[in-house]
């Protein structure tokens, strides 16, 4: 046959594979989860690097690509957040600890990067060594203005940087006898860029901005600067440029209290963290957080795998919807309550039905590699939700250990006996963790996740830099440009399926080897 033919006589064919809704339909009786199923090729004419992976966490909430870290605490504190939305994602900040605790740790991403710092930590030089070590410790950085009243607004007579103090033993020593007087400072009034190119060529860490009597206004940190420049997707407040950030709270009378202190300290994000997020206690909260702060933060809602679950939260008014019960790695919900879904069949038909009143829903579970999160985006969800794929970075809690020869990090299940045990410790009021799967009435405590290991994955910028080249080398074989684009792809039968056999799945992975070596990225 003439070959100039061949588009006519394919589509004789009718189009190859299945559409998304013959792929559901395949599998009503046994559920989908992301390894049964695979995407068929599309045609390529741009280059992966131009694949635009933004998309929305919730209604008023955009990303630049589509992370998200779970609430847990061995994966979630202030660390994982802050390199999270350097790279364009957002991290949840647990709740298994006390409500100031999360706040505390909330403010630390808030006050990570600014173009102007507007309330930077001021100290006197009455303050000491140790003084400035401890807040070191606490939030990570050690360059602070010395002022004559310690405060914001005094006049500005000196700097104390970590160098001044570095060889200097005695802790009790006043920091006007350490601090440096040789001041480069900026009026106040200065542009961005101006006071940039200042800091530059002064060579110093720190530029204190400061009004026509020397008061301190505000200061430039050189460390923030060098961040700008790295991290072109962060994702940041456009008028403040302070970070994006999230934190899980529950739905008991104490979790009102510790919502109204994330809000002060200028939390983006809530999630209601619930394995069955479908009851009357999340519909009164996010109407309560709608209604009380609606114009601050966004709530997303859940868990959730049923239409049924998300009509009632998206009724109450919920920003966003995050889907998935028993598909996490450490989880064994379903083992234990008998409740849950596939996580493909949950994620589709929650997503489908969600996007028809702009709701974005995270794919929350069960992503173990890059081919999960694109399928998760082709089943139409707008996010993913990572726990145990972060889990064993530098940036998660906790120390490591040596198993084995190996170098592991503890990761935990929030519903297991570990956790809820923590949560019993150091929770004062009733929200921690426990909450989400322990009814204060209850005698025993089920436990539904249990406690393991991972083993160490490095930083995780450098793994999510991986995550995000390959995702969109993953759009760019499926022919499709940008997040936005897919799901609208996949609903009109662009984007096409194949089932995947228990052999197929076989085939698909690394096979006929005696021994090999799996090394998932390198950095250039
Ligand atoms: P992973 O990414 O597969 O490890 O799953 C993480 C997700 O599991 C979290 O975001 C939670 O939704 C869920 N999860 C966390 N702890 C537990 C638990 O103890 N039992 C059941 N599910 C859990």
């Amino acid at each position: 046959m003439d070959p100039s033919k061949a588009l006519e006589v394919l589509s004789e064919f009718g189009p190859d594979g299945l559409s998304v809704s013959e792929l559901i339909d395949s599998r009503t009786n046994g559920g989908l989860t992301y390894n049964d199923f695979l995407v068929l090729p599309g045609f390529i004419d741009f280059s992966a690097d131009g694949v635009s992976l933004e998309t929305k966490v919730s209604k008023n909430i955009t990303l630049k690509t589509p992370f998200v870290s779970s609430p847990m605490d061995t994966v979630t504190e202030s660390e994982m957040a802050i390199a999270l939305a350097l790279m364009g994602g957002i991290g949840i900040i647990h709740n298994n600890c006390t409500s100031e605790a999360q706040a505390a740790m909330v403010k630390k991403v808030k006050l990570f990067e600014n173009g102007f710092i507007a309330d930077p930590i001021v100290l006197s030089a009455d303050h000491t060594i140790k003084d400035v070590l401890e807040i070191k410790r606490r939030l990570g950085f050690g360059g602070f203005p010395i002022t004559d009243n310690g405060k914001i607004g005094g006049k500005l007579i000196g700097i104390v940087s970590m160098r001044d103090i570095l060889f200097n033993k005695n802790y009790d020593t006043k920091l006007r006898e350490v601090m440096s007087t040789d001041l480069v400072t900026a009026n106040s009034g200065v542009s961005l860029s101006e006071a940039n190119s200042i800091l530059k060529k002064s060579k110093k860490g720190k530029l204190p901005i400061v009004d026509h009597d020397f008061n301190l206004v505000s200061l430039l940190s050189l460390s923030d600067l060098m961040k700008n420049l790295d991290y072109p997707l962060a994702s940041k407040n456009p008028v403040t440029k302070q970070l994006l950030v999230g934190a899980a709270i529950g739905t008991r009378m104490a979790d009102y209290d510790r919502l109204a202190k994330l809000v002060e300290v200028g939390v983006d994000l809530i999630i209601l963290d619930s394995s069955q997020g479908n009851s009357v206690y999340q519909i009164e909260m996010i109407k309560h957080i709608k209604s009380t702060y609606g114009d601050k933060v966004d709530v997303v809602a859940g868990n959730v795998v049923c239409r049924e679950q998300a009509a009632n939260l998206i009724m109450a008014g919920a920003d966003g919807l995050r889907i998935g019960m028993g598909s996490g790695s450490i989880c064994i919900t379903q083992e234990v309550m008998a409740v849950g879904r596939p996580q493909g069949t949950a994620v589709h038909q929650v997503s489908k039905y969600a996007r028809m009143f702009g709701v974005p829903t995270i794919a929350d579970g069960g992503v173990g590699n890059i081919g999960h999160i694109a399928k998760a985006l082709c089943l139409g969800a707008s996010t993913v939700m990572m726990g145990g794929l972060l889990a064993g970075t530098t940036e998660t809690p906790g120390d490591y250990f040596y198993l084995e020869g190996k170098r592991m990090k503890k990761y935990r299940g929030m519903g297991s006996l570990d956790a809820m045990n923590q949560s019993e410790k150091t929770s004062t009021d009733d929200s921690g963790s426990q909450a989400r799967y322990f009814s204060e009435s209850d005698k025993i405590k089920v436990a539904q996740g249990v406690t393991g290991s991972v083993s160490d994955k490095g930083s995780v910028k450098s793994f999510i830099g991986y995550l995000t080249t390959g995702l969109q080398h993953s759009l760019q074989d499926m022919g499709i440009k940008s997040v936005s684009e897919l799901y609208p792809a996949v609903e009109s039968g662009k984007v096409r399926f194949e089932q995947r056999s228990p052999s197929a799945q076989l085939e698909g992975g690394v096979h006929g080897l005696n021994s090999y070596e799996k090394k998932l990225y390198s950095t250039a």
